[in-house]
């Protein structure tokens, strides 16, 4: 098992040590784990041509470490807690022995439905203990798995399915999301008709509500899951054979498949989860992330699992039946570490303190926060109300890109800085580049992130077009990742994230960008031209601002704002939704045709006197016009 750093020295010595022997540092880590063969090398790694291998020459199967590993030992210890949607239903409680299990299983109906290693398989499910079972199966049979959050629309899901050519898809028959059921299998379908790489379905039912499931293609999880036993030997699999595909957005064209590979991923899930929130055996742990993203992987799944952590799964929203329910699963589990988005906390902040008051937090430790910068006030009451400033706030910066953790504080370590994601972890070497790529010294400077040494678990392609990730974060800073957000390193060498600095907005922690949504828009037939930015919004962190070019013009304008939020509806789904949509006659373009952004953002955020030089443009007035209509 893997040690973890135990005060602020053990953290400076181990982070010298990651620095100046990163190979010894790493593979002393990675010893921890249950391999089948052991690497030949640590790390070999070319930025410029993006060739990163951790662990060369190693075998394994990460479900052995997540599961079979612990059988022995911890076997009856409860891996997984599930809360439903509804308080009324009753909580499920899968211990090592019974994930194990279940597991199998699963791995044994996707082998019989055709699966097997380096096929790429969608998932599209609920927060149901199942979507992890899936999750798991596909690795134990070295499948990638392919998860698509349960928000997007049939569109995105298509997208992503004929992306990564998936074979099969696992889903649901509906999932419930507080008050609301929607309908997965019949967005599935609707995904399907042009989807010619998947030749089953396994549904799992979830809702009870009446579906079609097509002869010769759609099976019930439930049905496949008696015709298997539970013994199902794990493929053995090379340290980078992919181990899943996420898609994200960036900055332009369509979301990317981020792919992660096998050993290095597993190595830095395990000692970022640990490390990061010094996790005590025992404990009870819940992140409150969607499976969907990086973070269910990363967090809710691999590190926990292959820590042998108690992970808390929910799926249902913070606000139903009402915005206690967070505090009441708290209570109702004695959970020692809470891990959760800003945008979650001052969404909740915004109710009255009963919510938080009502319910015993007293088992609560460790208090942790994802996905965007989190304001001074979110944190001041999530550290007295929640925490009764008696639990240490981890403010952890990642991406989907990086895998795991890359810059926090260690739970009662690392002195804590309100909005700061503070220090790196051992093995990560942040630094800050100026305009003309070189590198910022020194503190109390800011520039934009880049990282510039390999670590385990950084992506390792997008898939089907390694050119585009090189492009992507290999190609701005010559030798160095580039992460796309700016960041400040106060006079004490902290850091503090201060959000994207390329064409990405990030919507209550989802990141979404510009170019997607504008696509999206463009769909709408009366849709000449759209130009969409972020803007500060108090409870998503930023809001959705939509610039539209109409012809005809609409005679009802409401009428038309609904239209193109059910275009986005049905391209992307309900979280790419406009906040603010404006009509406008003409867009702020330079002479070459380039929207200039910059404008749009100042008006979008109603700093209309600080549009700065608007001389170059092509059509000046234009300017005047949009500022007028501001919303
Ligand atoms: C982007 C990555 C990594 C899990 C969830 C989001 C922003 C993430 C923080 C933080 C400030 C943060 C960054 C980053 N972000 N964590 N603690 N403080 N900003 O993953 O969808 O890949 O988005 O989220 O802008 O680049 P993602």
């Amino acid at each position: 098992m893997i040690k973890k750093i135990e005060s602020l020295e053990d953290y400076k010595d181990q982070y010298q040590k990651s620095v100046e022997s990163p190979e010894q540092f790493w593979s002393e880590i990675a010893n921890t784990f249950s391999w089948r063969k052991t690497w030949d090398r640590v790390v070999d790694w070319d930025f410029k041509d993006l060739d990163v291998k951790w662990f060369s020459g190693a075998r394994l199967n990460i479900t052995e470490n997540c599961l079979d590993r612990h059988l022995d030992t911890n076997g009856d210890k409860i891996a997984i807690i599930w809360e439903p949607n509804d308080p009324k239903e009753s909580t499920i409680k899968y211990s090592y022995e019974e994930l194990h299990q279940e597991v199998c299983r699963f791995a044994n109906v996707l082998r019989k439905n055709g699966a097997k290693k380096g096929d790429t398989i969608c998932l599209y499910m609920p927060m149901v203990p199942e979507l992890a079972i899936a999750v798991l199966a596909c690795a134990r049979i070295g499948a990638i798995h392919s998860v698509v959050f349960a928000g997007f629309s049939a569109k995105a899901l298509s997208d992503r399915i004929n992306d990564a050519k998936c074979s099969l898809l696992v889903t649901a028959d509906g999932s419930f999301r507080g008050a609301k059921t929607i309908g997965l299998k019949e967005i599935a379908d609707d995904a399907l008709e042009s989807c010619p790489s998947i030749h089953s379905t396994i549904v799992y039912q979830r809702t009870g509500q009446p579906i079609n499931m097509r002869s010769g293609r759609d099976l019930w999880w439930h049905e496949e899951m008696e015709k298997v036993g539970e013994n199902c030997d794990a493929e053995i699999m090379d340290s980078e054979d992919p181990l899943f595909i996420l898609y994200t957005s960036g900055s332009t064209g369509k979301p990317k498949g981020v792919v992660h590979t096998t050993a290095g991923y597993m190595t830095y899930a395990e000692y970022s989860f640990k490390n990061v929130f010094q996790y005590e055996d025992g404990d009870v742990y819940w992140c409150t992330a969607d499976i969907g993203w990086i973070t269910g992987h990363s967090y809710i799944v691999y590190g926990p699992l292959l820590a042998g952590a108690t992970t808390l799964m929910f799926e249902g929203v913070p606000t139903w039946p009402d915005a206690g329910r967070f505090w009441e699963i708290c209570a109702k589990h004695s959970v020692n570490v809470f891990y959760t988005a800003p945008t979650a906390i001052r969404a909740l902040q915004a109710f009255d303190d009963s919510f938080v008051l009502g319910h015993d937090l007293s088992a609560l430790k460790v208090l942790g926060t994802v996905g965007e910068p989190i304001n001074e006030e979110a944190w001041q009451w999530y550290h007295e109300l929640v925490g009764k400033e008696n639990c240490p706030i981890v403010d952890t910066w990642w991406q989907t890109e990086t895998g795991g953790i890359m810059i926090s504080p260690l739970a009662g370590i690392t002195p804590l800085k309100p909005s700061y994601a503070t220090l790196p972890l051992p093995g990560i070497q942040p630094c800050l580049m100026d305009a003309d790529g070189n590198e910022i010294e020194g503190n109390d400077v800011q520039g934009n992130l880049c990282i510039k040494y390999p670590w385990p678990s950084m992506i390792r392609t997008t898939w089907g077009d390694h050119e585009r990730c090189k492009n992507v974060y290999f190609s701005n800073y010559e030798g160095y990742y580039f992460t796309g957000d700016g960041c400040r390193r106060d006079a004490d060498g902290m850091y503090r994230i201060t959000g994207r600095v390329d064409d990405v907005i990030n919507v209550s922690g989802h990141r979404i960008g510009t170019a997607e949504v504008e696509d999206a828009l463009d769909e709408h037939s009366n849709v000449v031209e759209a130009a969409v930015v972020g803007y500060p919004h108090d409870i998503k962190g930023q809001g959705i601002y939509a610039y539209i070019i109409c012809s005809p013009e609409p005679e009802d304008v409401d009428a038309f704002r609904k239209e193109l939020l059910e275009v986005i509806v049905e391209q992307i789904g309900p979280i790419a939704k406009p906040d603010k949509i404006q009509v406008v006659s003409g867009l702020p373009k330079t002479r070459s045709g380039k929207i200039m952004r910059r404008i749009l953002r100042k008006i979008a955020e109603g700093a209309t006197d600080q549009l700065g030089d608007t001389s170059t443009l092509l059509d000046p007035t234009v300017v005047e016009e949009i500022k007028s209509g501001a919303l």
